[in-house]
């Protein structure tokens, strides 16, 4: 379908990018053009999460600027037993979106082009964020965070963008990538925006298309068990204690037949640290498998 996009002029789709070297060639000239240039970076599959951080990003660099969108399922971020086979993928229908959301260019890479692997000369070089990774989605999903700060890192080096937007759906990925900017100098302001939710609560994510019926109507027990510990939170004169809490929404969750918490984090919102006392203010994070679905949410408390 996409061959038949792109092949045909008079269908409007947007600029789709799918080479390193052009794609970078490009970004230099709008950099003598003096262009600013905002930059979404994704793994495709969009939904109105991935749309909002396109407006935001489009604020921010203004009418005249760019907005580039990548679509990339990054294999480095998957572990050898995840959904790296099934995520779902739909380039033409992420086209179409990104052309009505005023998208300027759709970079799509192709694995080779990402990650070339001549004989003798395979890809070796990696980026590792050492501290807040080791928590939450890194202790559950080991190499994770190391695929995505690496894939991350090279996309800036070839879309070279002033500014970068984030969700705060992925909340520890968006702090990890936050410290990686700072701690590598890289030219690149982040921006993180909030999550964006169904009518139910639930946060938009392209691995809910996983869900079945009966598992999408579970699924609302992440948000759930973030506004319980809302309302537990600033009902209670002092601090609650983070273990008592754990356990309550942990029993809260599992009434749900098919429900099995991974974790429940209460953290710091700047340093991702687990504290004992949780009070207003207080992060929480969590990870759900719902059937065969791993969900994550967060949320302030
Ligand atoms: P992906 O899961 O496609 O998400 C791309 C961006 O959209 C991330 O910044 C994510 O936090 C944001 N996002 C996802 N769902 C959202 C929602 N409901 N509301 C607001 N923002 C949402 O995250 C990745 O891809 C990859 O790890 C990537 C950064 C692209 C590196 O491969």
């Amino acid at each position: 379908m996409i061959a038949s996009l792109l092949t045909r002029p008079h269908v409007a789709c947007v600029r789709t990018i799918r080479s390193v070297r052009s794609m970078q060639r490009l970004a230099l000239r709008w950099r003598q053009q003096g262009r600013r240039v905002g930059f979404v970076p994704t793994m495709g599959y969009l939904h109105e999460g991935h749309l909002s951080l396109v407006r935001r990003a489009r604020q921010e660099v203004g009418p005249k600027g760019v907005v580039v969108v990548s679509i990339y399922v990054n294999p480095t971020q998957f572990g050898p037993r995840e959904d790296f086979a099934r995520y779902p993928r739909d380039l033409a229908r992420d086209c179409a979106l990104c052309r009505t959301a005023g998208v300027d260019v759709v970079f799509a890479p192709t694995d080779a082009q990402m990650y070339p692997q001549p004989p003798g000369a395979e890809y070796s070089t990696y980026v590792i964020e050492e501290r807040l990774s080791a928590t939450m989605e890194g202790a559950a999903r080991p190499g994770h965070f190391r695929g995505v700060t690496t894939v991350v890192a090279k996309l800036f080096n070839v879309v070279l963008p002033e500014v970068a937007v984030f969700g705060a759906k992925d909340f520890q990925q968006a702090r990890i990538i936050q410290r990686m900017v700072r701690d590598l100098n890289f030219p690149v302001r982040i921006v993180v925006a909030p999550t964006v939710r169904e009518a139910d609560g639930l946060a938009m994510s392209s691995r809910n298309t996983y869900l079945s019926r009966s598992e999408r109507a579970q699924a609302t027990v992440l948000w759930q068990a973030i506004q319980r510990a809302r309302q537990t939170v600033r009902q209670a004169r002092r601090s609650v204690a983070a273990a008592v809490l754990q356990q309550q929404l942990r029993r809260f969750i599992q009434r749900q037949p098919d429900a099995r918490v991974d974790y429940i984090a209460f953290i710091d919102p700047r340093t991702l640290e687990p504290v004992r006392l949780v009070r207003p203010g207080t992060h929480m994070a969590l990870a759900v498998w719902i059937g065969q679905t791993r969900l994550i949410d967060n949320g302030r408390l």
